[in-house]
């Protein structure tokens, strides 16, 4: 039997659609939700703007500009630790708050997460914490000192070393033996992960950088994994497949060589994070992973290690070249104590060089490349600042608010590395790499490249601003501070402007 709507003209359906209906509609609906935020919300009393209140327009600005740290440091100055961010999620800043929602799998990670499926489920997308625990007892131990240290003559061979030759080269050739102009502190970024990978291979750097496109793209519009809108991405989906083919027929290939090793050698079995994946075993269950999950896991430690690493040295490098006492400090440190051609190791520069120790904190502080965290109240909701935030809603660990939280650090707009000199309980403060349950598991990795690449780097080259720079110390905020280069926030916090901002002149040390 035909529909009796069938039969009815599409134009008589629509009768009340007129602008005048359409707009009283609008009116209505934008009053509810105003009222409702201001008089009935259960977030009625946490401080915050009005349009963060009502509608998610003001974060959705900042993805899209990339200012989220100064948008979350600006509301931190204005209306304390704690303030809405969206009409059902709040901000949190305050560090002991931040650990607490941080330190247990009762705040689990935001549904966002687990709407990326172009991976299979690993340790960073899951919102499953079981899943999350096993893969952390399989994989923690790889990325911890002791397995690192048996990586580290490879870690550095592929990382630092490269680098000075390269930038050693530069500088010989270059008249007067200084490098100038196109020198980029970003030459770091294809540098840095050759520990995991095996090969001078470009295409990974690209691959890691269209799949964290994709990454962003899944989890703030989910509707463009289906079709018809999947063909917008379509381009995306074949670099992260390609991804995956190579990541998969390197596990072949490693297996392959593996077979040459009997038992009795098992120690010539290689020393780099790929192998670790594939021996990790939970030693509750015994459960090792598959090759697809050694994959899975092998990306996202490429995606979460690369950009991070790379972008905190340049912010490093960057600082202290704003700050010369302290650049002179570093350098002065790092030459009292090795000879010129010496390779510094992670142990000797951690022994033996507590203020470049303390720089690194401090542009870790200063400069977070992570971003917010977004976490789901658990049930029975729970009360921050005072303020209660019932279950389901959502709220958002801002690392770079709690790296600057006022009651916690002194003068938080001021690079000043004495603040961690001797000071471990400042380290502790520092969230950059998260902290509790689902804290980084990679931070050990990362101290072990940004140490020696920066002990290394200061010990052979003398480095400064080009003439032209837009940056330079004396070129100073109303605070009196030099101004820092624009940072961009996509998934992390890269210079903006790195073409123009990341140029540095580099010469052999006298
Ligand atoms: C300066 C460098 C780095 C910074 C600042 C950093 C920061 C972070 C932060 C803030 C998180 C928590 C993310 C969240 O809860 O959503 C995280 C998680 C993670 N990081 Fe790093 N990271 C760095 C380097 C690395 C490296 C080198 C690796 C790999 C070897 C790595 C692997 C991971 C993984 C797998 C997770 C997920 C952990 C989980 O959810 O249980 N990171 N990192």
């Amino acid at each position: 039997m035909p529909s009796l709507l069938a039969s009815v003209p599409t134009s008589s359906l629509f009768w009340w659609a007129t602008p005048k209906n359409l707009t009283a509609g609008l009116v209505a609906y934008l009053s509810y939700e105003i009222i409702y935020a201001l008089y009935f919300s259960p977030l009625r009393n946490v401080p915050g703007s009005f349009w963060a209140r009502i509608s998610k327009i003001r974060t959705l600005i900042s993805d899209i500009k990339g200012d989220e740290p100064e948008y979350i440091i600006a509301n931190q100055e204005k209306y304390g630790s704690v303030f809405m961010l969206e009409p059902y999620k709040v901000a949190i800043c305050d560090p002991s708050d931040c650990r607490l929602v941080l330190s247990t799998h009762a705040f689990r990670k935001d549904r966002q997460y687990g709407n990326i499926e172009f991976l299979e489920p690993n340790m960073f997308l899951t919102v499953d914490p079981e899943l999350n625990k096993q893969r952390r007892r399989q994989i923690g131990p790889a990325l911890g000192m002791a397995s690192l240290r048996r990586m580290e003559p490879k870690i550095l061979a592929a990382g630092v070393v490269t680098l000075v030759d390269k930038w050693g080269a530069l500088a010989d050739a270059a008249e007067n033996g200084e490098a100038k102009g196109q020198l980029l502190l970003r030459l770091l970024d294809d540098d840095m992960h050759r520990p995991v990978l095996t090969s001078d291979d470009r295409r990974i750097v690209r691959w890691v950088n269209r799949a964290f496109t994709l990454m962003f793209m899944e989890a703030i519009l989910p509707f463009l994994k289906h079709s018809p809108f999947n063909r917008i991405l379509r381009p995306l989906y074949q670099d992260a497949s390609d991804f995956i083919t190579f990541g998969n027929a390197a596990i072949k290939q490693r297996k392959q060589e593996l077979e040459q090793i009997d038992e009795a050698h098992s120690d010539e079995k290689p020393a780099d994070i790929l192998q670790s994946l594939i021996d990790a075993e939970d030693p509750e269950s015994k459960v090792r992973m598959t090759s697809g999950q050694v994959t899975s896991e092998n990306i996202i430690t490429l995606m979460a290690g690369t950009d991070t690493t790379s972008n905190t040295l340049s912010w490093g490098i960057h600082l202290l070249l704003l700050h010369p006492k302290y650049h002179r400090r570093a350098v002065e440190e790092v030459r009292s104590q090795f000879t010129p051609d010496h390779v510094i190791t992670f142990d000797e520069a951690k022994a033996r060089l507590p203020y470049l120790e303390a720089c690194v904190y401090e542009t870790l502080r200063l400069r977070p490349v992570s971003g917010n965290l977004p976490r789901i109240i658990p049930r029975g909701g729970v009360v921050i600042q005072g303020y209660f935030i019932p279950e389901g809603y959502s709220c958002s660990v801002c690392l770079a608010g709690a790296n600057m939280n006022p009651d916690t650090w002194k003068r938080p707009h001021v690079f000043y590395p004495g603040r961690f000199v001797d000071c471990d309980y400042n380290k502790h403060q520092v969230l950059t790499f998260s902290a509790g349950v689902r804290v980084c598991p990679g931070r050990n990795l990362a101290m072990v490249e940004i140490m020696t690449t920066l002990a290394n780097v200061l010990n052979r080259f003398d480095l400064r601003l080009p003439e032209d720079s837009l940056f330079k110390p004396d070129i100073r905020d109303q605070h009196g501070l030099p101004i820092i280069m624009p940072r961009n926030n996509a998934v992390t916090s890269a210079p903006m402007f790195p073409d123009r901002d990341c140029n540095v002149v580099i010469s052999r040390r006298k």
